[in-house]
This record gives structure tokens, sequence and C-alpha cells, in this order.
């Protein structure tokens, strides 16, 4: 029987037992540990993290909420540092961001990634170093990039070339210097779904370097008083697991530092390799470490630089989901418990929490996996292949497609997904009217509300007919 079914996932497809990968667990209550936040473990069935159970911390903050574990993301953002020693690592706030978390990749020496004015703000207002600031984003008005040269970011990402007309105006009427990187596209698409991959040439992101844009945003860069050309940047896509697609984007760009060495006189002195380093969602996954990463990285620029006869740039990354996506599960409250009876008989569990497409829109938007625990219990129940769905008003808005969970969940009962730090609270939304949920750190027993939960009064704030 086929298990394919020309609407997708979110219909029934016949084969019950679930996705290929999926394997039913042997003791469905405990967790599958590289999935999780280093702190997390079962007690009595109870999930804790930093210390705390879940089930007692979502007692004070209600549910849904996502519990940021401090310690897990200090070692994750300690091991990028470690590893990548030689390198500047860039936390790329995209993925989360909030004051708390801005001062946290400061202490741990991380520079940081925004991609905004708002990202800006927030990192400022954690009183982050401007000068560790890197600046990216498409479409940078005058606004922001006023703002961000008049502030000292320490380098700004340049996308197209009336951003470089943007620079020289502002440089020029302030007086102020700005340094610059020119993003570009090196072909490469990376192995990852197609919404994500951004390094492929026909997609809005970078300069081209086989069309010689990026070889004319260099030569227009370079002519602008005022403005500093740090050095070339290349991020090819994200959820990336083999270093294959970095390897083949570092050859080309090299190619084009020393066309630039070769024909401009001008030695770059930096380059930056982007982020984009993948987690384990499901057990499907299997990423790599940073030690791992950096060594195959760092060997792939000594091949080129020493094939090229080019000196080696300064690198950076910027990591995000590699930082943060771990560190976080969602807690959510089972609502309704629904037995689905499927062409053939087959019937699919459906549990219903109290959160949804609004705090995770990455499985309806990215065909996404991710994985779920029973949280506040242990079960002696037998595993049924079961789906998490939100409270929204759509049928696609689903969180976990499929997870074998015990057979007697029930209203009332909470459920934790792993792996939401990274593109869940900072993509959610308000949508049906939801107010987005809160974001708790725990560390050794201590929980601090570092995003409060959002109130009625937020939601009519902006509704001009309240006021
Ligand atoms: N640097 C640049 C220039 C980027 O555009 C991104 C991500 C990163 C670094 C960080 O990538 P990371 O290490 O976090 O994968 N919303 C999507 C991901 C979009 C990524 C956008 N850019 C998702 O939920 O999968």
């Amino acid at each position: 029987m086929s298990t394919t079914h020309e609407a997708g996932w979110a219909h029934a497809s016949g084969a019950l037992r679930g996705p290929a990968w999926l394997q039913p667990p042997r003791d469905p209550n405990a967790l599958v540990p590289h999935l999780w936040s280093q702190t997390a473990h079962k007690r009595d069935g109870e999930l804790h993290v930093g210390g705390l159970s879940v089930a007692e911390l979502v007692a004070d903050v209600n549910t849904p909420a996502y519990v940021l574990d401090e310690e897990d993301f200090r070692a994750r953002a300690g091991a990028f540092r470690d590893a990548f020693a030689a390198y500047d690592v860039f936390y790329a706030g995209k993925a989360f961001l909030c004051t708390t978390v801005a001062r946290w990749v400061a202490e741990e020496g991380l520079s940081l990634d925004v991609c905004s004015d708002g990202e800006l703000t927030v990192a400022l207002r954690a009183g982050f170093d401007p000068a560790r600031i890197g600046y990216h984003g498409n479409n940078k008005t005058m606004v922001e990039l006023r703002r961000a040269v008049a502030e000292g970011v320490g380098r700004i990402v340049v996308d197209s070339f009336d951003e470089i007309r943007r620079l020289e105006t502002i440089t020029a009427e302030s007086g102020l210097g700005a340094r610059v990187m020119v993003r570009v596209t090196a072909g490469v698409e990376a192995h990852t779904h197609e919404y994500i991959a951004t390094a492929h040439e026909d997609q809005k992101f970078g300069f081209s370097i086989t069309s010689g844009d990026a070889m004319e945003a260099v030569r227009r860069v370079l002519a602008a008083p005022g403005v500093e050309l740090l050095g070339l940047h290349s991020h090819i896509g994200s959820q990336i697991f083999d270093s294959s697609g970095f390897e083949v984007a570092a050859r080309r760009v090299l190619a084009l530092q020393a066309r630039i060495s070769d024909e401009l006189g001008v030695t770059l002195p930096e380059m930056d390799l982007g982020g984009g380093f993948g987690i384990a969602y499901t057990t499907q996954d299997d990423p790599a470490d940073p030690a791992q990463l950096a060594t195959e990285m760092t060997k792939i620029v000594e091949h080129e630089c020493r094939a090229l006869g080019i000196p080696e740039p300064r690198l950076s990354i910027e990591p995000g989901r590699a930082i943060v996506g771990p560190a976080v599960c969602t807690v959510y409250t089972v609502g309704t418990v629904k037995a689905v009876e499927l062409d053939g008989g087959a019937v699919r569990t459906y549990l219903s929490v109290d959160g949804g497409m609004s705090d995770n829109i990455r499985t309806a938007l990215y065909d996404a996996d991710y994985s779920c625990t029973l949280a506040s219990r242990s079960s002696e129940a037998p595993p049924v292949l079961s789906r998490v769905v939100g409270k929204h008003c759509e049928a696609g808005d689903v969180v976990v497609k499929d997870e074998f969970l015990p057979g007697d969940i029930a209203p009332g009962d909470l459920l934790a997904v792993p792996g939401t730090g990274a593109y869940c609270r900072s993509m959610a939304s308000n949508y049906n009217h939801a107010l987005r949920p809160p974001v708790v750190a725990v560390r050794d027993g201590v929980a601090r509300v570092v995003v409060r939960r959002e109130t009625v009064d937020d939601l009519l704030a902006t509704d001009m007919g309240d006021q």
C-alpha cells in the first residue's frame, strides 16, 4: 500500500505504524537524551529541567510555556566558543533573542548577529557591545542603517547595490565610518528544506558570484569613501548536517577572495561562513558536534588557501539553532483526546494541546518533525501512535506529527516537546488572538520568567477601536 497521499502528511496515509524512522519505544516514559537539554531527566515519570519539576513550574506560570535550560544554553555557546577559538562566533539572534539571552551571549564571550532594528534594540537594551554586533538583512532602510552606523555596529553585512549606495550617503552625511561584509551567494543548495536553503542562485539573498555581481559589489564598497570592507560572507542554509555544502561554498568564496587579491590588489582580512548547523529534533537526526565542525571547516579553509596561495582570513560563523534549539522544551496541557478512525479501520490518536501553530509554526511551515513525552507522570499503558495538535482553527495546526505516547493520556496531562528553542518563540504569532507563551529560564532549581506571557491587554493595546 502506498504510504503517501496527494494531500500530504496531514491526511491519513493508511500506514499507522508511522514514518519508517519512528520506532515504538521500549520504554515510552524514558527520554531520548540527545533530543533534550542537558539537565532534563525524568523522576518518577515527571520531567525535571534545571533542577525543577516541570509540573510544579507550570503550576505557577501555566501552559503553554517555553522552558529554557540556562546551563544547557551556556554549555552550547561555550562549546562553540571553545571549538572555534580561532574564529569569531556570532550567536544568530533570529533563532531566539531577549535581553537575558543577549547578556548570556556576551558573558559566554560570543558576538551577536541581528537582522532587524528590533533585534538591535533588544541587544543594545541588554548592554551588548555594538562593536561585537553583526547586522544582517536584505532590505535595510536608511533609518535602520543610520542607526546601525551611529551606534557603531561592528559589521554590516551588505546585501544589495541599493544598500551600498545608502551606506555611502550615510557615511558622507555623518562623517562616521561603516565596516561591512559583502554577502555572496556561492551557488550551493544545502541539503535541507527548500524554504531555508539560501545560497543557491534563484533567491533573494546575497550577490551572485557567477553573475559577477559579487565582484562588482566588492569594487563598489572598496570605492565608497568611509566604508571599510572586512570581507566576504556566505550562509548556505539551515539545519545542515554534513560539511560538504560548507566545503563547496568555502571553495567558491575563497576563489573569489583570491580574484579580489589578484585583480584589485586587496587582501580581505575576514570571512564569514554563516550558520545553519543542524540539531536533533528526532532520532533520525545525527548532528555533528562543534569540535568536529570546527576541525572540518578549518581544514577546508586551510587547504583551499594553501592551494590558492592566499593568506587565511580570520573566520567567523553564526550559529543560532545549534545553541538555543536544544536548550528549550515547550510544555503543554492536553485538553482533548480523540480517536480518529482512518481508512482501513486503523485509529490515530489526536491529542489537542493548549498551544499550537502560534507557538511553533515549524511543523506546518517546514513539515518539521518533533518528538514529545508525557511530562507529568509515568504510565504503564502500551504506547500508541499519536499526533499532537494545537487549538487553532486550521487542520494543519500540528505540533508533533507522529509520536508513540502512552495510550492512557487524558485531559490534564502535560506534554513536553524538546528542541523548541530556535524559531519557535521568535516566529510565534497571535493567530486566533492566542497569547504568546512565556519563556521561563531554569537553573539550579530556580525559575526566572525572562519573557512573560502576553495578556489580553497586550492584544488590545494595538486595537484602536478599544482606546
Ligand atoms: N546567519 C544567517 C545569515 C542566517 O540567515 C541565519 C538563519 C543564521 C546565520 C542562523 O542559522 P541557524 O544556525 O540558526 O540555522 N525559520 C527557519 C530557519 C531560518 C533561518 C534563517 N537564517 C527554521 O525554523 O528552520
